[in-house]
């Protein structure tokens, strides 16, 4: 049999390399550290190895049908299947940023909700039974941050992933149109990414467990105010700190919750 493999997306600094080292630290399996820039990603997997651990490294951009694709056929090849997949690539604009909104728009959408449903969806036949998957959301994407009658649609039992999609992309056509707050809509690109993320979690949760795929959970959390690059130096928290409630979920055992949100390794209200 293959050995098991835990892969997280985005962990080249930040949370996610904080995640790849307690994974090898916990996880009785291979940890993939992976990264969009391949040379960022072996400066990493060189870091990690000079705290005596072993992390395997595959490039991998969630933004890339391309890179998606040849990450998808090497977990096929290498492992025949995938026993955690830990979704914690994405970005976020500064505060102070310029950027015109519809940008912020177009880019959190693409990145955080986008290309983490195209990366999931690729990898998700690949899932053993037992596996774990884990959203790396934010609290900025708490369900009140838009009005009740997109919360009534976003939090339905009953959505679906196309009826998800088109909500997500109204979002970016109302900001275009410049009626986005008219619409019900917060200006927070970034959280309104983070809504769509974890209603993703919910519609993955919902079909593993009606597929009747053996215990596979798949819950979404906050790390916390993390110092890192995106949130920089003032946050509360380390990014080893941070790390803390992503490996929990990956290691929750059989007869957990899924499909929901979680903060201090507890679950919380969405
Ligand atoms: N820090 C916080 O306080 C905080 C709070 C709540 C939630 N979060 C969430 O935690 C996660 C990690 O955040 P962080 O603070 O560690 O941010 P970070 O230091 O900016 O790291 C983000 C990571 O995502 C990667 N990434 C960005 N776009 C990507 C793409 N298209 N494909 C693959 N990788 C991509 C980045 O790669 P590059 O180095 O190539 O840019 C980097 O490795 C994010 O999802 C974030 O939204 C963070």
């Amino acid at each position: 049999m293959s050995a098991k493999v835990a892969i997280v997306t985005g962990s080249n600094k930040g949370i996610g390399l904080a995640i790849v080292r307690r994974m090898c630290k916990e996880f009785s399996g291979d940890v993939i550290l992976t990264a969009r820039d391949e040379s960022r990603g072996r400066t990493a997997v060189t870091l990690l190895e000079g705290e005596g651990l072993q992390p395997k490294f595959h490039q991998l951009d969630i933004d890339s049908r391309d890179s998606i694709a040849a990450f998808k056929e090497f977990i096929e090849k290498s492992y025949g299947g995938l026993d955690v997949l830990i979704n914690n690539a994405g970005m976020a604009y500064k505060k102070a940023s310029t950027a015109p909104f519809i940008e912020q728009a177009t880019n959190s959408v693409r990145t955080n909700f986008t290309g983490t449903l195209h990366f999931t969806r690729a990898v998700l036949p690949l899932m053993k039974p037992h596996s774990r998957i884990v959203m790396v959301a934010s609290r900025a994407g708490k369900l009140n941050i838009v009005k009740p009658h997109l919360q009534n649609q976003f939090s339905s039992p009953s959505l679906t992933e196309p009826q998800l999609v088109s909500l997500m992309d109204q979002f970016v056509q109302d900001v275009a149109a410049g009626n986005h707050e008219a619409k019900g809509w917060p200006t927070t690109a970034y959280g309104v990414s983070k809504v769509g993320m974890i209603a993703f979690t919910k519609i993955i949760a919902r079909e593993m467990t009606a597929s009747g795929k053996i215990d596979i959970l798949v819950n979404a959390c906050c790390p916390g105010w993390c110092r890192t690059d995106m949130a920089g130096d003032n946050a509360t928290l380390s990014a080893d700190q941070g790390a803390e409630t992503p490996v929990h979920l990956a290691l929750l055992p059989a007869g957990s919750p899924t499909g929901e949100f979680w903060g201090e390794k507890k679950t919380i209200q969405w």
